[in-house]
């Protein structure tokens, strides 16, 4: 059944190129220091939750990590993806799906979203997310998230978002969540305007 979410977002990708979109980073360098820091070894399992077209495959792939998945809820964001890496599109696992009802097939060391968990405004809607991730996540994995940070834009893509402090995002999460890092980035979208974002990057201790 196609969903609201997953129209509006297969008709952004459709009609837009992924480095074209406001959310775009040619270099996802803090999510990666990030992932690098909670899973070091790079036979460590990894899931970008909400990718799109986002190039941090690329540089798991050149940072030599050899299991990666990838998911998003919009077929073309996933296909400009695979295009974009060609051969090494294999190495990879993708799935199109809604992370809120997604039940994965393994476990993963570290569970990745920029920009996709601030959109689930609804209390019902960010404790399914939080019930899969952590149905996802091995105990003593890692979660790196990042979200539009207090005082940050209030909408993206014309969707209302939440807006995240760390009590706020430990509220939500819950206490098997042990914060180990909190930053701030101003993102420069490709149209010249600062969006705050704020990264937050727990150890699951159930
Ligand atoms: C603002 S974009 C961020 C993309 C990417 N993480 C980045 O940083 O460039 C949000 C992404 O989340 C995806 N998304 C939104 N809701 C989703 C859901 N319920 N399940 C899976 N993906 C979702 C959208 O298709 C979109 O690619």
């Amino acid at each position: 059944m196609t969903t609201d979410g997953q129209r509006h977002w297969t008709d952004v990708y459709q009609n837009r190129a992924t480095d074209a979109v406001s959310w775009y980073q040619a270099d996802p360098h803090l999510s990666l220091a990030l992932i690098q820091k909670a899973v070091p070894e790079t036979t460590a399992a990894v899931l970008d939750v909400g990718a799109g077209g986002s190039v941090l495959v690329d540089r798991l792939l050149d940072a030599g990590y050899s299991d990666i998945s990838v998911l998003d809820i919009a077929a073309p964001a996933l296909a400009q993806a695979k295009a974009r890496l060609g051969g090494r599109a294999s190495k990879v696992r993708w799935y199109e799906a809604d992370v809120t009802a997604f039940t994965p097939p393994q476990q993963y060391d570290l569970w990745h979203d920029r920009a996709a968990f601030h959109f689930l405004t609804e209390d019902a809607a960010q404790q399914r997310y939080v019930a899969h991730l952590r149905a996802a996540l091995k105990p003593g994995g890692a979660l790196v998230i990042a979200t539009f940070a207090v005082g940050g834009p209030e909408k993206c893509s014309g969707l209302d978002i939440v807006q995240y402090d760390t009590m706020r995002m430990q509220t939500v999460l819950g206490s098997a969540f042990i914060l180990r890092e909190h930053h701030e980035e101003n993102h420069e979208t490709p149209g010249g305007s600062i969006q705050k974002f704020a990264y937050f990057l727990f150890r699951y201790q159930p």
